[in-house]
């Protein structure tokens, strides 16, 4: 497997590689990568709260979109089974576009566990994007495990990192970014530095493509969660070694080149690269705010209090514990942000653009 990087490969390359080969790569290990016993535990999987308050507040642009959702890299399929649980009356079809199909059994699995043949039957697993997206967008960290290209900065010209096998180890090599690359990274640097020597960021070029083609075939909404800065932050000079992170077992590091396929790579989101892909054509930013703010004011406490077992003092402590994970500013309350935007529909008056304009943060886009 290694021979395959006898030449050079780009970062971003070797990123796909790494996550998406369909016989080495790590996503083709399915869910042995979600949970206590996996590698990362996400919102959906730490409480089905999450998904149930996301379902309430897309409750009446359901209304306006025909019923119809597209929920991206849906994992083991919990925030399927949580969103159709207080909005699946008004759902008339999930979508599941995931480039990880191997997933495909256990999401199936849940929806049957927990829903029953007559809801399962409404979900529909998609292989390629559709031409035409009319609905509501969904997705949980998704962004961040999108492959980024990688640079380093150096005054007489920045560089661009590429891996390579030498003997039975894989290791950088930087090469003279490309002209176009390099312009990119020289635009960032006259906003966001300046930027010492050897300063190392990435650009996530993949995830603006897919932002941009999304909205160009949206009808609709689209809502994504996922943890990151807007650009002052995601470049500013202190952040120098860039916001790449290898996860294996729960241990963040960043050993990138090692265990090839058997470790999570990620890289924060830069919201405000997100919120330029969307607005190139023609998006219209609904609202940018930190997960907690989103989910408090979406009444997430009230659908906890109305758990059976949010007073059981076993199962009622560890909700509660979990509910604080996602809420609280240090844990994924602010890390995580919640990003939506719309096309070619009115979300004006809705209950998710009301709650926006309390909690509104895109002037920091
Ligand atoms: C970190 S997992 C998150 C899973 C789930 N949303 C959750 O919160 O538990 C990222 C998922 O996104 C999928 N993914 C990444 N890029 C994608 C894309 N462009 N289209 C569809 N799925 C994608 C991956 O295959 C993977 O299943």
């Amino acid at each position: 497997m290694l021979s395959t990087f006898n030449k050079p490969v780009r970062f971003d390359e070797f990123m796909q590689f790494a996550l998406y080969h369909p016989q080495y790569g790590y996503y083709a290990r399915g869910e042995r990568i979600f949970g206590n016993d996996g590698d990362f535990v996400t919102a959906p999987e730490l409480s089905p709260l999450f998904g149930q308050t996301i379902g309430i507040a897309l409750r009446e642009v359901l209304t306006r979109c025909g019923g119809v959702v597209y929920e991206f890299g849906a994992g083991t399929g919990q925030l399927a089974c949580d969103v159709l649980h207080t909005a699946g009356d008004l759902i008339s079809q999930y979508n599941i576009v995931d480039v990880s199909g191997g997933l495909k059994p256990v999401q199936l699995g849940r929806l049957l566990a927990q829903h029953g043949p007559d809801v399962a039957h409404k979900v529909r697993w998609l292989s390629t994007l559709p031409n035409d997206i009319h609905g509501v967008v969904l997705g949980n960290e998704v962004l961040d495990a999108t492959p980024v290209r990688r640079f380093k900065w150096h005054g007489n010209g920045p560089l661009e990192a590429w891996v390579q096998r030498h003997n039975d180890e894989l290791q950088w090599t930087w090469k003279p970014a490309d002209p176009l690359f390099a312009t990119t990274i020289q635009a960032l640097h006259a906003a966001h530095g300046p930027w010492p020597e050897g300063y190392e960021s990435e650009i996530a070029e993949q995830s603006a493509a897919w932002v941009s083609t999304i909205t160009e075939r949206l009808s609709g909404l689209v809502l994504m969660i996922d943890y990151g800065y807007h650009a002052a932050q995601y470049y500013h000079p202190s952040r120098n070694q860039g916001t790449l992170r290898a996860t294996s077992r729960h241990t963040a590091h960043d050993d990138f080149l090692v265990k090839v396929g058997e470790q999570d790579l990620t890289a924060h989101v830069n919201f405000s690269g997100v919120f330029l892909a969307l607005s190139s054509v023609g998006g219209e930013l609904e609202g940018y705010s930190h997960q907690g703010e989103f989910l408090l004011a979406h009444g997430i406490l009230d659908i906890a209090q109305q758990q059976p077992d949010f007073t059981h003092p076993v199962r009622g402590a560890l909700m509660r514990q979990n509910l604080n994970t996602l809420l609280n500013e240090a844990d994924m309350g602010e890390a995580f942000k919640v990003i939506c935007w719309s096309k070619g529909i009115d979300a004006e008056g809705t209950a998710l653009s009301r709650a926006f304009l309390t909690n509104d943060r895109s002037g920091d886009l």
